[in-house]
């Protein structure tokens, strides 16, 4: 099976993933998946999720091979991302990617024979990363319901934000919070599905006014790579900056700040030696977590999976995703629209077509 979006698992899923994970944590099991290949195909930059993705896949028994930047690969020579998916098909059991297009994971998942694990794709989700947030937030607080969420920074261009929002709204959430400045908030398509799922939520510029209220913290980085006018991001590249004398003692006891990483410098770091700062367990979390997704995706773990109800589909002669960064705009996909209540939908990136 594949990871592709957290549009695609639901609450019972979820728990079960996590589950697996935690054991595997207690319990190593280096035979796991013993002689399997596993492919990392990192497009884009990456420090956590590719290593921890090599460090669990040496823990439980995979062989690696791959590559961490297309500058050494056919790409180069023109080789369009269908191809590579094609050839790679023949030398690995599994692909763990990281693309720079929306919707990129989406493509390559339909075009593979082999199981596609998401690590990020453009600004539109990272499955893995938002497991290992669930698990660090299970730990902490025991549960995933009822606690309030402030998501903050840029979460426009935060695919963390995307994949995490998606996943705890299949919870008992308590509020979403999403704190940004008017050009990097949330996105409608999200909104829409929060709106649908009758989710309680605030768009907020200044974080300081909800901190009281908060159980998780989630800080974001803003996104310099993904701005189409540099000045914009130097408007806003210092928008929040947190740090002891913003936090300390101005938030509950227990609430919990995560991070997906890299910073720059929005959490002083003065914060992480404070029992607020979660972030580096967090990304150490990664590990068991990545295990468990491997695992269950070469069906050595098991995953009571659901398969879930359909939408309509329909397929179209050109690309009509408005998104510039949309993988339809740059390979020879299907253009595949979806429609929900009445709407459509690119099938690749998400992005609501009008
Ligand atoms: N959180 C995350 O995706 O980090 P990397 O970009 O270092 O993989």
């Amino acid at each position: 099976m594949n990871f592709v979006s957290m549009k695609e698992f639901d609450r019972e899923e979820i728990l079960e993933i996590l589950k697996r994970a935690e054991e595997l944590e207690n319990n190593p099991n280096q035979d796991l998946i013993k002689n399997k290949i596993a492919a990392t195909l990192f497009f884009e930059p990456s420090t956590r999720t590719r290593l921890s993705f090599t460090s669990a896949c040496f823990r439980i028994g995979a062989k690696v091979l791959g590559f961490d930047s297309p500058d050494a690969t056919s790409l180069k020579k023109g080789e369009s991302l269908r191809d590579t998916t094609k050839m790679i098909n023949g030398y690995s059991d599994i692909i763990i990617m990281r693309h720079l297009r929306d919707g990129a994971a989406k493509f390559v998942g339909d075009v593979s024979d082999i199981p596609v694990i998401n690590a990020g794709d453009g600004a539109n989700e990272h499955p893995s990363q938002t497991l290992l947030d669930l698990y660090t937030i299970k730990k902490e607080f025991g549960t995933l319901d009822g606690l309030v969420t402030a998501f903050v920074g840029d979460l426009k261009y935060g695919r963390t934000v995307h994949s995490l929002s998606k996943a705890l709204s299949k919870f008992k959430c308590k509020k979403f919070y999403f704190v940004a400045p008017d050009e990097l908030q949330i996105t409608k398509e999200i909104l829409d599905e929060l709106d649908e799922k009758g989710i309680e939520y605030e768009l907020v510029k200044d974080y300081k006014e909800i901190l009281k209220e908060v159980d998780v913290l989630y800080m974001t980085r803003i996104q310099k790579e993904r701005f189409e006018e540099p000045e914009l991001y130097e408007k806003l590249k210092n928008v929040y900056i947190i740090s002891k004398e913003t936090i300390v003692g101005k938030c509950k006891e227990n609430m919990i700040i995560l991070h997906p990483l890299p910073r720059v410098n929005e959490i002083n770091i003065d914060l992480d030696e404070t029992k607020h700062a979660l972030y580096f367990k967090q990304a150490k979390n990664g590990v068991p977590v990545r295990e468990a997704m491997i695992g269950i995706a070469l069906d050595k773990l098991q995953l009571n999976y659901k398969e879930k109800a359909k939408n309509e589909i329909i397929k179209s002669e050109k690309p009509l995703c408005s998104n510039n960064n949309c993988i339809t705009k740059f390979e020879e996909t299907d253009n595949k629209i979806e429609i929900k209540n009445g709407k459509k939908y690119c099938y690749y990136c998400g992005r609501e077509i009008k």
